[in-house]
């Protein structure tokens, strides 16, 4: 269980069908029989449908492209911009098959990878991005949130409440926000709008990848990629939600006595139970991944990691399938590197479930949940105050 309940490319059926569940050795009986039949049957198909691509190169896309796409897409994800939907079904594979030399590239047809698993590893591009700041002010921590790129409010109230401190014990912390493409009707306009946001605070990272819910996981390992070719110099970084209030010094103070390698914490779900029920917002079928509990892992509302696992982290994702439920992914990765999830030193450090504020409470934690009607930045004035917290 323990080597291999990390979800392997290779020891998983990569159909989402039930029915393939429990057969990933079904490949292995198309190895054929003599290494001469073997020649024979490759040379002579690769014939067939050279042939047939050259003669009929319309109907070619449709009736080779579904075995041979789904092999590229999932064996050697090519690195260039995907086709839209058009594109896709007027495609040609035969680049990938014949490197024809008079034809212009075309692009391999789009095959999604179902319901379940996101579009990663892929080249994704920063589209808007601040390369140098973290190399250039070295923080002792930097914190990304994810979030929206239509949602400005949240970003509005993160600046100017835990997301504004930039120095806490002598130690610098920096915020970035991580957002994705936006797409459908006003889109260009937001960009024009995100564009001129990033000018103002020069704190956006936009990452090319399709914005929404079931992308999460896709954004969190962007921000991995981000992270480790940014912020060589950063001890830690942490991601958090926007709706969360974050306690920078208590943080900080944490931080400051944590291991500097291998290090995650945040709130460690132990025993996960994988859910079942298609009805489920976090359902997962057996035929993506077959165990009934997951490994330990963070929940996603906001863990903290030392910034060494940002590279490992993306190392490992090339062996694990990228299932959509973010935090999970991250639990599966982890475990493929045998790097168990911390507990943070004090138990309520992280909240799920929001607490109530005073400040009194919100002193002792580091981060909670908020209930949607709070006024967040009041909240964070009363906190900021002089005087006893308790
Ligand atoms: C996730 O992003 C990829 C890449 O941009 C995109 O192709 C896909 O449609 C997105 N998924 C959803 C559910 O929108």
């Amino acid at each position: 269980m323990l080597e291999s309940g990390c979800a392997n490319r290779q020891s998983l059926p990569l159909s989402q069908s039930a029915g393939d569940a429990g057969k990933p050795a079904e490949s292995r009986r198309w190895s054929c029989m003599s290494r001469r039949h073997c020649l024979f049957f490759v040379l002579a198909f690769g014939t067939l449908l050279f042939l047939y691509n050259a003669r009929n190169p319309d109907m070619s896309s449709n009736r080779s492209s579904s075995w041979l796409s789904h092999y590229n897409t999932v064996k050697w994800r090519i690195p260039y911009k995907r086709p839209g939907p058009s594109a896709a079904v007027s495609s040609s594979v035969t680049t990938t098959v014949s490197q024809n030399k008079s034809e212009p590239q075309t692009l391999a047809p789009y095959k999604s990878p179902g319901p379940y698993l996101v579009e990663y590893p892929y080249e994704y591009h920063f589209t808007i991005n601040e390369p140098y700041k973290c190399e250039q002010q070295k923080p002792f921590l930097v914190l990304v949130v994810p979030v929206a790129p239509h949602n400005r409010a949240h970003r509005n109230i993160i600046r100017s409440t835990w997301g504004g401190e930039s120095l806490d014990q002598d130690k610098v912390v920096q915020l970035f926000f991580l957002l994705g493409r936006q797409s459908g009707e006003g889109a260009e306009q937001l960009q024009e709008q995100l564009l001129q946001e990033s000018k103002e605070h020069r704190d956006l990272i936009q990452s090319d990848f399709l914005d929404c819910y079931k992308n999460l996981t896709i954004k969190t390992m962007v921000m991995l990629e981000w992270l480790d070719a940014h912020c060589s110099a950063t001890s830690y970084a942490m991601k958090i939600d926007s709706d969360m209030f974050l306690n920078v010094p208590k943080l900080i103070s944490m931080l400051l006595n944590a291991p500097k390698t291998n290090y995650l914490t945040g709130l460690v779900a132990k025993g996960g139970v994988v859910l079942r029920d298609p009805k489920s917002k976090w359902y997962l079928p057996a035929s993506i991944y077959p165990y009934p509990q997951y490994p330990r892992y963070a929940l996603g509302l906001g863990y903290v990691f030392s910034l060494d696992l940002a590279k490992k982290l993306v190392g490992a994702s090339r062996h694990v399938k990228a299932v959509y439920i973010e935090d999970v992914y991250l639990g599966l990765c982890m475990k493929h590197l045998n790097i168990p999830p911390t507990d943070p030193p004090k138990w309520g450090y992280f909240q799920v479930f929001p607490v109530r504020y005073s400040r009194c409470e919100y002193s002792q934690l580091i981060a909670t949940t908020t209930d949607a009607g709070l006024d967040r930045v009041w909240v964070w004035n009363d906190f900021k105050k002089p005087g006893k917290y308790c």
